[in-house]
């Protein structure tokens, strides 16, 4: 069967099925039995997805058609997936065990990975045992990540989703993070800091990206109207680089021994796994990282060998397309039951959004099919409180992701056990909630007032972790990864540029020269703008 083929077969299938509800869906006794999918701690709950199990069937149709099996084969040996940049998109590789052997373009590349996390370690361990000194000759107590996007996102989002594995030896340190390029966070975190005891963390790929180098300039300001001692000294002693671009950074002043390097082959956006973890590992210590490591790894053998129709990936980015394709829902919120997950949604809205937010196919046409979704989300419980009221009885379809951990506070206060159990209640609620509306009451329980009643069918996958520990969480990012590429494939578009972020970063170069000129008055650009330059530069005035 072509790709062709199989869409319009399930287009077919998608007219058949519009008139059936989620609640005459869920009257089959056997459905959840043939709709959820384990691997390792995760379960993959799709019974509440509009479909039968027959649609999973012709979706793999389809993943097939698409060449997914090839795909799949072609992201792990390193390929140049990413096409419009010629390169492979190798974040499994850095998940590797060290005796794996990878050949890309005639190099293992497997022991390069491993030389890189072992001088992470060595750092980890000179900060961790109070080794790395600041300008004063006092231990380092505190270290601030500055980066944005792919630099920030993922270390922010495992340290706090982990902050509980933290060992004792880490225990030393206070990490922080930093991404807002006006500068709000750094100045109100730098008036509680000692600038003698903290450093930072200069976490850039291209080490070019305005607001991070904004950020780090303001530091090493701040450093130097704290001391007499020569730069060299203090950028020496108070900041590490983390980056692809060795050069900049060595341009910028961090020298080599302080730099820690990784490589163009992993996207911003996919680069936790590497160097750019230094904070989690930090936070966590070097084992826990290794456990985050081989939790991802555990998912990419799950994903690289698994049939398709027991693929978590595969099922959980198939789903995607049949809501987004053929049942044309295109807002997606993702609802983690979990405070610790609460930078999760940010993590996967740069995730999915700067991956497949395209409308370009790999060979340059148009695409021919809607692509990535908008996606946002918050902390399921807090959500109740804010925007359910649109998903229970808004007029947009949205599709729903709940997170949540089977077990918590094992072996801890009863009270807090009794919270984790209130969360669960509320997610599983709101899951029957918005599958089956009214119906969730029983048979004609509804109320009869038209504004209390709940027309439920919006769609849910529920993601029940055992536990929440790094290999854990490992397997769910990684799981989240794969999913982004099989969707890509499906669509025909590459994952792992983003080129439509570069034409604004060229427009905010201009207006910063027209602004820092103060020459508003003289701007020539579109009306709109031109306006506003003059309309600030008049405020500026009085
Ligand atoms: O502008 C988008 C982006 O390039 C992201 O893809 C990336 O994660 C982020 O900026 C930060 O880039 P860098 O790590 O090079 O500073």
């Amino acid at each position: 069967m072509n790709s062709d083929t199989a869409w319009q077969a399930l287009e077919a299938h998608a007219a058949e099925l519009q008139s059936r509800h989620l609640k005459d869906l869920l009257a089959d006794s056997g459905r959840f039995e043939s709709l959820n999918y384990a691997h390792e701690g995760l379960l993959l709950d799709l019974s509440r997805q509009r479909l039968l199990p027959q649609t999973v069937d012709q979706l793999m149709e389809l993943a097939h058609a698409c060449d997914l099996p090839g795909w799949i084969e072609a992201l792990f040996q390193g390929e140049a997936v990413n096409n419009t940049e010629q390169r492979p998109a190798l974040h499994t590789a850095l998940r590797l065990p060290a005796s794996a052997t990878l050949q890309v373009a005639g190099e293992d590349v497997v022991p390069k990975v491993h030389a890189n996390l072992a001088r992470m370690a060595q750092m980890v361990d000179l900060l961790h045992s109070g080794q790395w000194r600041g300008y004063t000759g006092e231990a380092i107590d505190t270290v601030v990540n500055i980066g944005v996007g792919g630099s920030d996102l993922g270390p922010m989002m495992a340290c706090r989703a982990l902050d509980e594995f933290e060992p004792e030896q880490a225990k030393s340190i206070e990490v922080h993070f930093v991404s807002s390029m006006d500068g709000s966070q750094l100045a109100a975190l730098l008036e509680q800091l000692n600038p003698a005891t903290t450093l930072f963390i200069v976490s850039s790929k291209s080490f070019t990206t305005m607001d991070t180098l904004a950020n780090a300039a303001t530091a090493r300001r701040w450093l130097q109207e704290a001391s007499d001692l020569r730069d060299e000294v203090l950028v020496s002693r108070h900041f590490i680089a983390v980056t692809a671009s060795p050069d900049k950074a060595r341009q910028w002043g961090i020298p080599l021994a302080s730099q820690l390097h990784f490589w163009d082959w992993t996207g911003g956006r996919y680069s936790m796994w590497s160097t750019i973890g230094l904070p989690i590992a930090l936070k966590i210590g070097i084992e826990n990282f290794q456990q985050l490591l081989a939790g991802a790894h555990s998912l990419d053998e799950h994903f690289r060998h698994a049939p398709l129709q027991q693929n978590l990936p595969v099922l959980l980015a198939m789903i995607g397309i049949w809501n987004i394709n053929f049942l044309d829902i295109h807002a997606h919120a993702i609802l983690p039951y979990d405070g610790r997950l609460a930078h999760l949604p940010a993590y996967l809205e740069q995730l999915e959004m700067e991956s497949n937010g395209k409308s370009v196919c790999r060979d340059g046409s148009a695409s021919t099919h809607r692509t990535c979704p908008v996606l946002w989300g918050e902390v399921g419980p807090n959500a109740q409180h804010a925007f359910y009221q649109l998903l229970h009885q808004g007029t947009e379809p949205v599709m729903c992701d709940f997170v949540v951990s089977a077990r918590r506070y094992t072996g801890q206060r009863e009270t807090l056990q009794r919270q984790h159990q209130l969360a669960l209640a509320n997610c599983l609620a709101q899951a029957r909630v918005l599958a089956l509306g009214d119906a969730a009451l029983g048979a004609d329980q509804g109320s009869s007032q038209p504004w209390q009643r709940y027309r439920g069918n919006q769609p849910s996958t529920v993601i029940l972790l055992d536990e929440l520990t790094p290999r854990a969480l490992g397997s769910l990012i990684a799981l989240y990864e794969h999913k982004v590429f099989v969707q890509s494939v499906i669509w025909g578009i590459n994952p792992f540029d983003q080129w439509g972020v570069e034409l604004g970063k060229t427009m905010a170069t201009q207006l910063l020269q027209v602004l820092d000129s103060g020459d508003h008055p003289r701007a020539s650009f579109d009306q709109a703008t031109n306006g506003l330059l003059a309309a600030i530069g008049a405020r500026r005035k009085d």
